[in-house]
């Protein structure tokens, strides 16, 4: 017997980041996040059980996926199993429409909406706190992507975890504001989140830095963003992401996420910002630049940023919505 479920969900960019757990086996963030889960970074994915199948599979773009990334997904399939009561092994069959695993926030939208597949494929239909449990055990960000718009997700205080729920602040359609995103590098990012971000807690002389001045910036970037007040929320999400850097840079060994041309395409923002624009960059655990910008200013935005030697594609991204199950 075979059951399946496809979902979509939109990878999220957070102007407010998560870098660093306060439980690593539950994979519980240390600070609260705010992100913009965008419009058009889309993953789809099916999941299908089946009684005669002999182990899990998982094909990406058509293709099989490579063994770490097939056992990362079987550990996930492993807890929906055990929620479900059931033994089925899984074909998980997956696409999105932008580079993988290289700080375009991929894990985001994958574990997102292979929580919600595999979910409705075991029959299980989870209320959001249970959904976004599950996620977060794929990936710290992807309960974020569970919802759209902009979305809080708090770092809550107790020990399992249930105060760690997502929570809309704004939807989509309630500020129109665009997330510029140049890519440059398609590669796999040199260090993963994971590890980064250990790596960062247990060497980092700045991690206590960075952990104190989180709840500051998260209260700051939700002020900013219920007074639709995009210079104040730009000013927050550039300065956040820079502490970020500098807790990556200052972990040992350090964690370099930059190349030439992400410096060249922050300093390309910031030339127009002196010209009077409104934009504001942020850099996850890869090197390509997004910029926060009002919709008047995304054209020059885009343009000034293909300009930059070894940006590769230039995406505008709006406000998205949240994960919803395929037909
Ligand atoms: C820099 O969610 O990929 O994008 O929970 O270890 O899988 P794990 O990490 P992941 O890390 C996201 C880091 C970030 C910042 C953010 O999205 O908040």
């Amino acid at each position: 017997m075979t059951r399946t479920a496809a979902a979509r969900a939109r990878a999220n960019i957070a102007l407010v980041k998560y870098w660093g757990k306060r439980d690593l086996r539950l994979n519980l963030p240390a600070t609260g996040s705010l992100s913009m889960t965008c419009s058009s970074l889309v993953t789809e994915t099916r999941v299908t059980f089946d009684d005669a199948a002999p182990r899990d599979e998982v094909l990406a773009d058509g293709a099989a996926a490579p063994e770490a990334f097939r056992q990362r997904a079987s550990r996930f399939l492993d807890r929906v199993r055990s929620l479900a009561g059931m033994a089925a092994f899984a074909r998980v069959e997956t696409r999105a429409t932008f580079p993988v695993a290289s700080g375009l926030a991929s894990s985001s939208s994958g574990f997102a909406a292979l929580a919600l597949a595999s979910t409705r494929a075991a029959g299980l239909d989870l209320p959001l706190p249970a959904l976004a449990a599950l996620a977060r055990e794929g990936s710290g960000s992807a309960p974020r992507s569970l919802l759209g718009g902009f979305v809080e997700l708090p770092a809550g205080m107790s020990p399992d975890g249930s105060d760690c729920v997502p929570v809309q602040v704004a939807a989509a359609d309630a500020w129109d504001v665009r997330l510029v995103i140049a890519v440059n590098g398609a590669g796999e990012k040199a260090v993963g989140s994971t590890e980064g971000m250990e790596r960062s807690r247990a060497t980092s002389p700045f991690y206590p830095a960075w952990i104190a001045r989180g709840a500051g910036d998260l209260e700051a970037a939700k002020a900013a963003l219920a007074a639709r007040d995009l210079p104040a929320l730009g000013r927050v999400a550039e300065a956040n992401a820079f502490s970020m850097h500098a807790v990556a840079l200052s972990s040992n060994p350090p964690i370099l996420y930059w190349n030439a041309a992400t410096v060249d395409a922050v300093n390309r923002v910031r030339a127009l910002r002196a010209e009077g624009a409104g934009a504001w960059v942020t850099i996850d655990a890869g090197p390509h630049v997004k910029v926060l910008c009002g919709p008047g200013d995304a054209a020059a935005v885009a343009d000034a940023l293909r300009g930059v030697a070894g940006v590769t594609e230039v995406r505008v991204e709006r406000p998205g919505e949240g994960a919803e199950v395929l037909g």
